[in-house]
C-alpha cells in the first residue's frame, strides 16, 4: 500500500481492537484532560497493569485536578506508595497546585503552556496535548520508536536516529487539512502504543494481525526482530 493510506489504517484497526483503559473515553468521548494527565505521569515509569488500581483510587479520592491541588502532599504521597519513583507523586502534586493556582484548575491547551508545569518534559506534553487536546503532535515512546524503525526500516541506531523517528511518527498523523488545526491525533498515538504492546513486540512479533503489515519495510525484508537497530556500546 502506498504510504498516505497507513493513518487511515492504522486509525481503522485503532476502532475494532482499541484496549479498553481506565483513563480512555468511550469511543468518540472526549477525553479528561485530568484523567490523561494522571495516567501519563504514572505511566512513565509503569507498566499498564499496575497503573489502573492506582489511577482508579486517586480518581475516587481527588476527581479533578482542583481536588488534588487542595490535598495534602503527605496524602499524595501514602496514595502513591508502591508505585516508585516518588519524585513523580512530588511533582503531580505540584502540578496539581499549580493549574489550580495559575491555571484556575484548567490545564493549559498546548504544548508549550503544559510543559512549564512541573513533571511535564517534551513526551508527556505531547501526549496530553494529542491525547486531551488532538493537537498533531506524536508522543514518541520506546513502543512507538520499535513500530516506526520498523515500518521504515530505520537503518541509523538508536539513540541518533530519535530526531527522524519523531519525523516518520509524525507522518502517521495523516496530512493536515487546510484550516483543520485538528485531527485524530490521540487515537493515532494511542492505536500506536497499542500496536506496539500487541503486536509489534520486541520478539517475535505477529506480523499477520498488523494493520500495516503490507506496507513494512522491515517485514518485506523478512527482517522486523532486527529494528531498532542499537549503537554498539
Ligand atoms: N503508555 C503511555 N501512555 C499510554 C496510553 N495513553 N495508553 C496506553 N499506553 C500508554
Amino acid at each position: 500500500g502506498a504510504d498516505d493510506a497507513r493513518p487511515a489504517l492504522l486509525l481503522d484497526w485503532y476502532d475494532r481492537h482499541r484496549r479498553r483503559l481506565p483513563w480512555r473515553p468511550p469511543a468518540g468521548e472526549r477525553a479528561d484532560p485530568y484523567r490523561v494527565w494522571l495516567s501519563e505521569i504514572m505511566l512513565q515509569q509503569t507498566g499498564v497493569k499496575t497503573v489502573g488500581p492506582y489511577f482508579e483510587k486517586f480518581l475516587a479520592r481527588w476527581p479533578d485536578v482542583a481536588a488534588l491541588g487542595r490535598a495534602s502532599l503527605d496524602d499524595v504521597l501514602r496514595m502513591w506508595a508502591g508505585l516508585g519513583y516518588y519524585s513523580r507523586a512530588r511533582n503531580l502534586h505540584a502540578c496539581a497546585v499549580a493549574v489550580l493556582r495559575d491555571h484556575g484548575g484548567v490545564f493549559p491547551e498546548t504544548e508549550e503552556g503544559l510543559r512549564k508545569l512541573p513533571g511535564i518534559g517534551p513526551y508527556t506534553a505531547a501526549a496530553i496535548g494529542a491525547i486531551a487536546f488532538d493537537i498533531r503532535t506524536m508522543p514518541v515512546d520506546g513502543n512507538i520508536e520499535r513500530v516506526v524503525s520498523r515500518l521504515c526500516a530505520v537503518e541509523e541506531p538508536l539513540p541518533q536516529a530519535k530526531p527522524l523517528i519523531q519525523e516518520l511518527a509524525s507522518t502517521l498523523l495523516g496530512p493536515s487539512r487546510a484550516g483543520d488545526e485538528k485531527s485524530r491525533a490521540g487515537d493515532s498515538a494511542q492505536a500506536l502504543m497499542d500496536l506496539g504492546s500487541s503486536i509489534c513486540t520486541p520478539k517475535k512479533p505477529a506480523c499477520a494481525l498488523c494493520p500495516l503489515n503490507d506496507d513494512c519495510a522491515a517485514r518485506l525484508r523478512g527482517d522486523q526482530e532486527t529494528f531498532p537497530r542499537k549503537a554498539p556500546k
